[in-house]
Parts: structure tokens; sequence; C-alpha cells
């Protein structure tokens, strides 16, 4: 190995440890401030935050670099062809296809309008994407450490991990499904989610959410994977807490005090 490839190696490991940091660093800089205010979209969405852009479309942009980054990232990592890095990442695109190209679609072809997305969120939320498309993709196919033997502490945590993943993908799908046919039937307003899940949680489909990184952090076993989850948590556990404040407010004694924000009989 020359001197340059070796300078450009060390180069690219800083820079890896310096995103991750980032994105553990982000995780209280986002938590404490959304104790105080609520992202300015959907339920939350007020005026003074800029231009906007259609729901569908804000989806498809800011979401888009976990697909397009991390598929130009992955190749180049030295565990490309690991079977578990190769899984890990599976699930992670399957995840993104939906949420970038899935999710906006139905969107696009609901009979009502989801609320607009400011621009500044969009563009806070693709910075957040590039930061974490980079570093997962890096970590998976790249810096991660992978056990040289199937063991039963692998296979528990493959196993475990992927089943919490699923169980949380479905979670979130159906539960997006409901509320796009609610804004549809409330005729581009809100009525109160029943059934299943929402009886027990305001946001099921937050719940989902982590469920789904939470079990890719314990598959993955990565400090990468468990940054992600932290942060899903982060941003979306003050957000559950706002819905449920809002549903509260307007809906009062009709909707049940009994269901917590996203974690079941918890918080
Ligand atoms: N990983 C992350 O950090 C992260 C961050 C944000 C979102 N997400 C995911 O992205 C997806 C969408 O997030 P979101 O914050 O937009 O979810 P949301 O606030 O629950 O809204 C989802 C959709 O349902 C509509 N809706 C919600 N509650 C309704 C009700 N009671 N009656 C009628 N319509 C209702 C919304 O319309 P309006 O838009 O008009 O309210 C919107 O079209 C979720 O699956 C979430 O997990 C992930």
């Amino acid at each position: 190995m020359n001197k340059l490839s070796t300078m450009d190696l060390s180069r690219d490991e800083s820079l890896y440890k310096s995103l991750l940091l980032t994105l553990y660093t982000i995780i209280p800089l986002t938590i404490l401030p959304l104790q105080f205010l609520s992202a300015p979209y959907g339920k939350h969405f007020r005026p003074g935050w800029g231009p906007t852009l259609p729901a569908p479309l804000a989806w498809f942009l800011m979401e888009s670099p976990a697909l397009w980054l991390t598929s130009l990232l992955f190749p180049l990592g030295q565990f490309r062809s690991h079977p578990l890095s190769l899984f890990a990442f599976s699930l992670f695109l399957l995840h993104y296809t939906n949420r970038t190209i899935i999710y906006p679609l139905r969107l696009f072809f609901s009979s009502r309008s989801s609320s607009p997305v400011p621009l500044s969120i969009a563009l806070m939320a693709f910075s957040y994407n590039l930061l974490n498309g980079y570093v997962q993709s890096r970590s998976l196919s790249h810096y991660a450490i992978y056990p040289a033997t199937w063991s039963a502490w692998v296979w528990a945590r493959v196993v475990i991990g992927t089943a919490i993943f699923f169980w949380g993908m479905k979670v979130n799908i159906t539960s997006d499904q409901v509320l796009v046919r609610l804004k549809e039937e409330a005729k581009g307003g809100y009525k109160i989610p029943k059934g299943g899940w929402f009886e027990v949680v305001s946001c099921p489909n937050y719940m989902g959410e982590m469920a789904e990184w939470l079990g890719w952090a314990v598959l993955n076993w990565s400090p990468a994977a468990l940054a992600f989850f932290l942060y899903t948590f982060a941003n979306l556990g003050p957000r559950a807490r706002a819905h449920r404040k809002w549903y509260r407010e307007k809906f009062g004694e009709e909707y049940p005090a009994s269901r917590k924000a996203v974690v079941p009989f918890l918080y």
C-alpha cells in the first residue's frame, strides 16, 4: 500500500469517526428543544417558517439520501459482500424504499392533501439523512466489526433483531395507512384514530418506526446503529407527546386519557 492511500484511509476513518460523533451529538441537541417546541409540519404546522413544499414532494426529497447516498457508498466498503452486512443493508433499503417512494406516492394519490412541509424543515431532515446515510452505510460495509464465526450470540442477535424490525415495520406501515385513510374520511381534517395499537398509544406509526431501528441496532450491534435508534427516539418521542397533547386539546374528554404517547403503558 503506498503512502498516499494510507493517508486517504486514515482521513476516511477520521471523517467517519467525526460524523459518528456528530450523530451522537445531535441526539441531546434534538431531544432538548423538542421538549418546548414541535417541528412545524403536520398537526403542528404553523405559518412563519418560510416557503413550503407539498408533503409528497418533501418526503421524497428529504428522505432520498437514505437511498442514493447509501447505494453509492455501500459498495466501496471492505465488507460489501459480507452476508450480515448485505442483510442489514437490505432491511435499511426496504424501509427507505417505503418512506422515500411508496409513502409519498400514497400521500400524492390521496384524495385529501396532507399539511405542507416548510422548506426549512425539509432541509434539516435532508441534512440529517445525508449524515445518517453516510454513517450507516460506511459502518455497515466498512467500519463495523463482524464476527468470525456464527456463534449462538450472533444467531440470537440476528433472529431477535430481525423479528423486532419486521414487527416494527408492519406496525409503522399499517398505522400510516390508517392515518392517511382517516385524513380522507375526515375530508382533509382530523379524526380520533381507533382500533389496534391506536387504543394503546397515540402514535403507533412512531412506535413501529422506533421498534424497527431498535431491532436493527440489536441485529448490527454497532455504535452507528445504536446512534440511529437513539436519534429516532430523541426525534419521535417528544413529537409523539406533542401529538397526544394536541389530541387532548382538540378532542377533550372524547380522546381516551389512558392512551400513552408512544411506549405502551409508560411514555
Ligand atoms: N425516523 C425519524 O426520525 C422520522 C421522523 C419523522 C417521521 N418519520 C416517519 O414518517 C412517517 C410520517 O410521519 P409524520 O410525522 O408525518 O406522521 P403523522 O403526523 O402521524 O402523519 C401521518 C399522516 O397521517 C395524517 N394524519 C395524522 N393523524 C391524523 C388524524 N388523527 N386524522 C386524520 N389524518 C391524520 C397526516 O396528515 P397531516 O400531515 O395533515 O397532519 C399525515 O398525512 C411515520 O411513519 C414516521 O414514523 C420518521
